[in-house]
Order: structure tokens, then C-alpha cells, then sequence
């Protein structure tokens, strides 16, 4: 019998995010969600025991809970048998319980719940996976980050699907209140919307668009022309090897034209191409450039045009504050723009920086140089690495298929946060943050907005196996010192100048 106090049903449900499967397992107070490369990692070191027998619990997708065992055992990939296997071990539903209460498989004390998210947690710590332990509830936050910067700026956070879903609902209920603007993660990537030639979806893509349409806030696309998140099939000819340049040129368009059409009016502006430099300042021997030549770029902002010419287009890339040459190579894209007649709006700095660099001479002397090209500035993927430089590359971005050496689990020394942050590094990013949004507000008249590349530090994208910390929210979801110091800056400002 289930103890006093049981009245949540939890359910574990598989899902994608872009192209990758997520696991997640939820509950009103209480999240923990896995990749597919974090689990096969878990997979393969065999960090967890698995019960021998056969789990006939869960709801997966569109299986339905009626359905017999055994059918409901098939239609799930194996791989997802065994992540349900682990699931119930650490939510504590030994085979038996489960057996003796098959019409409700999923229901649990709140206590056991507890525990068994903290076993987990300490499951996360010794493996790589990435956990949302339990958290009693977004505490009210009184300050809101849109109410407080200055008139006319955009302050955004990147979505992942499950939020962008609404499947998240603490992250959605926090998003709504705190931001005016949102970039999907992952979503509108080439990979996410057309991975095989034609065949084009848009299902989670527009309810990406109604999220923000229905909360008045402005939608990013993020982007159209990139190396990475791009199937290979469109950069290769009929026979093999390199498409030609009028092939290659006809994809893009058509990719451009039917994704940037199909939104038009309703998606603000569009990061048309993304990450075209070398650190160094010259070209990236991206295979758009291989195939079409270095104009590649002047076609994708041409035919984003063509297709809504009132959404704004922006170029985006990461190093331009700690990269000069990088930042000079990207003066002289905008400016071979401008030469051509072509529109651009804004140039986006990503904005993944560290504790100790960029200075904040440097992120001032880049925005100045790159507002002197006419356009407005954005910080588009703001986030604050806390971890040292990996041991080994992480796996390729663009394909699902992890290297086999980065299943071996961090050292201690590269994953120092597995139990948090100490007060000196969370007062660290604190300031940190705090210094970084100074130098934004002095210069309020060239930025239009800032975009956070993640929500919490649970969602971010730099946790790849470790625990970082990079973001104003914790895996609580609870403003971390970082946020106060934001609000004080901007609090501020708004007081003094407006
Ligand atoms: C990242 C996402 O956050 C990850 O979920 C994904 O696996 C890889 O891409 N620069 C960009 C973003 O322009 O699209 C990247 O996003 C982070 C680096």
C-alpha cells in the first residue's frame, strides 16, 4: 500500500529534442531527464544495477497503458526497456510492488519519490548524467529580468523542446515570467527540420512559434546556414563527393525560402548564418563554402530576405570578444554585405564565455567596434562555463554517435561542482554576470537584446556529462546569486535613467 500523502502520478515519458531522444521522468515538484548519449553512457558502464525481470510499467509515447505486456514491450526500443528499468530502480518500485499493483504502476510516496530522486542525483555524480532533483517550487520571484532592462531591449532565454512543449512546466511558468523573448536549442536546425531531402516538420517547430506568439514575446529562428546539425545529404552529389554549386545553392534557397516563409510575421528575426569564421578571421572550410564558394553567405542572407523581408537577419558567432582577428573577420562579412545592397540587421555575439575571459574591456571594445559597422549588437547564447577545459573532445555536435572514449566517466579534477558550488565561485559568476550586464547597459543604445542559452543550469548544454553551472537559475530552479546581481544592476539603471 502506498504511504499517506500519495497523490501525484508520475509519468516517464520518451520524447525528442531536435533529433535526440529524451527520457523523463516527472513530477509536479520534481524532474529528472536524460539524453540518449547520457544514457547510453549509463548503458554501458553499467554504473546502475538492473533487476533482472522484465518491466511492464510506464508510459511511453503513444503505447497505451491497456496494452498487453508483452505489446507494449515491443513497440519500445530495447534501449528504452532499460532506461524504464533504471527508472524503477531508482524510484524504488521493486518487481514485485509492481506486480501487485499493475494498474498503477507509477504511483509512489512522496518520501520514497524523494529518496529515490536523491539516489539518482547521487547516480548523476558518479556517472554523467544530468538530474533535476526535488525542489518544493519555483519560489516567487518578485523581480522580473523584462521588467527591468532597459526600453526597447529583448531579454531571452534558448528553450528546449520539453519546454517549448509546455512539458516542462516549471521552466515554462518561470520563462513567462521572466523573459520577452525566446531561441529554440535546437529545433530549427537544418537536422531538426529537413533531414531528408523534401521531407520537411514542423509539428514541434510551430508550437515553438505559438509559445512565444501566445506570451507576446519576440521569436528568434536559429539558423539557417551552418557546418553543424546539418545532415550530409545536403552537401553531397547524386554519385557521391561534393554537390555542385548550383545543387547546393538550390537547396539552401528552397530550405530558406519554405522554413523562413512558413514563418513569416511571426518569427522576429533569423540567425541566417552561424559560425562561418576561423578563430583566426578567415573562412571556416565549411562544405557550403567548399560547394558554392565564399559567397555562400551574401546567397543565405539574399534568399532569407526573399522569403520575409520583414524579419531581421542577423550573423552569429562565438569568440568575437576574446578573438580580435575572429572579431575583424566579422566586420568584413558585414561589411561585404552592406557592399552588396544586402540587408543585415545585427550581429549576434554567442556570448559562451568563462569566469576570467573575456574581460570586460574586451566584451566593451567589441561591442563598440562591431556597432561602428551600423548594426545593432546582440549577446545571443549567454552562458558562464565553470568547468575546466575538457579532458577529451566532447562528442561531434552534429551526429548522435558519442566517441567511444568520452564514455569513460570525468575525473574528479575536470567535474569540481558535482555537489554544487562553492560560495566563492557562485560569488564569483555572480560578479561575473553583474560586470558583464554593466558594460551591456553602457552601452543600451547598440544592443537590442540578450539571450541566456538555457534556462536553468540543469538545461544547459555545457553540462555534456559534467555538473556545471553556467546559468542565473540552479537545477532547482531557484534564482542563484547570479540573478540578484543582475537585477541589482538593472534595477539600477532603470532607476537612474529612465
Ligand atoms: C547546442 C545545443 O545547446 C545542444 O543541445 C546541441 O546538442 C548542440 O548545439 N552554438 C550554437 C548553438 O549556435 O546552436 C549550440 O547549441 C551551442 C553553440
Amino acid at each position: 500500500m502506498p504511504d499517506q500523502g500519495v497523490t501525484d502520478h508520475r509519468h516517464a515519458t520518451v520524447g525528442t529534442e531536435g533529433n535526440v531522444a529524451v527520457l523523463c521522468v516527472e513530477r509536479k515538484d520534481a524532474r529528472l531527464s536524460l539524453n540518449a548519449l547520457e544514457l547510453q553512457q549509463v548503458f554501458r558502464r553499467d554504473a546502475v544495477e538492473l533487476p533482472g525481470d522484465e518491466v511492464d510499467g510506464g508510459r511511453i509515447d503513444s503505447v497505451p497503458r491497456n496494452a498487453p505486456a508483452t505489446a507494449r514491450r515491443q513497440k519500445m526500443p530495447s534501449q528504452m526497456q532499460q532506461v524504464l528499468r533504471i527508472v524503477h530502480r531508482v524510484t524504488g518500485l521493486g518487481p514485485a510492488r509492481r506486480r501487485a499493483r499493475s494498474e498503477d504502476l507509477l504511483r509512489i510516496d512522496r518520501r520514497g519519490f524523494a529518496k529515490s530522486l536523491s539516489v539518482a542525483a547521487g547516480v548523476v555524480a558518479a556517472s554523467r548524467w544530468t538530474t533535476v532533483v526535488p525542489v518544493p517550487s519555483v519560489a516567487a520571484q518578485t523581480a522580473a529580468l523584462k521588467d527591468l532592462v532597459p526600453k526597447g531591449w529583448l531579454i531571452g532565454a534558448a528553450l528546449n523542446q520539453r519546454q517549448s512543449d509546455g512539458v516542462d512546466a516549471v521552466a515554462v511558468d518561470l520563462v513567462t515570467r521572466q523573459f520577452n523573448s525566446i531561441t529554440p536549442e535546437n529545433l530549427l536546425k537544418f537536422e531538426s527540420v529537413q533531414r531528408q531531402p523534401g521531407a520537411f516538420t514542423f509539428d514541434a517547430q510551430d508550437r515553438y512559434v505559438a509559445f512565444g506568439a501566445d506570451r507576446g514575446m519576440a521569436v528568434i529562428g536559429h539558423t539557417l546556414v551552418w557546418h553543424s546539425q546539418t545532415p550530409a545529404w545536403v552537401w553531397e552529389a547524386a554519385g557521391g563527393g561534393l554537390a555542385d554549386r548550383a545543387t547546393m545553392l538550390e537547396r539552401m534557397q528552397t530550405h530558406i525560402a519554405r522554413v523562413v516563409g512558413r514563418y513569416e510575421g511571426r518569427i522576429r528575426g533569423w540567425d541566417v548564418v552561424n559560425e562561418a569564421l576561423n578563430d583566426d578571421g578567415t573562412l571556416r572550410d565549411s562544405p557550403w563554402r567548399r560547394g558554392i564558394g565564399d559567397d555562400y553567405i551574401a546567397r543565405a542572407f539574399e534568399f532569407a530576405n526573399q522569403a520575409d523581408p520583414g524579419a531581421e537577419l542577423y550573423y552569429n558567432d562565438f569568440n568575437l570578444a576574446t578573438r580580435p582577428a575572429k572579431r575583424a573577420g566579422a566586420i568584413r562579412i558585414i561589411k561585404d554585405l552592406q557592399q552588396r545592397g544586402l540587408r543585415v540587421d545585427a550581429v549576434g555575439e554567442q556570448g559562451h564565455w568563462r569566469l576570467d575571459t573575456p574581460t570586460a574591456t574586451e566584451i566593451e571594445q567589441t561591442i563598440t567596434e562591431l556597432r561602428a559597422t551600423g548594426l545593432k549588437v546582440m549577446i545571443t547564447e549567454l552562458d558562464v562555463n565553470l568547468l575546466p577545459a575538457a579532458e577529451r573532445p566532447a562528442p561531434a555536435l552534429s551526429t548522435g554517435t558519442p566517441q567511444r572514449r568520452s564514455l569513460e566517466p570525468p575525473s574528479p579534477a575536470s567535474n569540481p561542482f558535482v555537489n554544487g558550488l562553492p560560495d566563492d565561485v557562485q560569488q564569483a559568476l555572480a560578479r561575473r554576470y553583474a560586470d558583464a550586464f554593466g558594460v551591456f547597459l553602457k552601452h543600451r543604445d547598440g544592443i537590442t537584446r540578450v539571450t541566456f542559452w538555457g534556462v536553468s543550469d540543469g538545461d544547459s548544454w555545457l553540462n555534456r556529462g559534467r555538473m556545471n553551472h553556467p546559468l542565473l537559475w540552479d537545477r532547482q530552479r531557484q534564482p542563484k546569486p547570479a540573478f540578484d546581481e543582475v537585477v541589482n544592476v538593472l534595477s539600477a539603471t532603470s532607476t537612474s535613467s529612465r
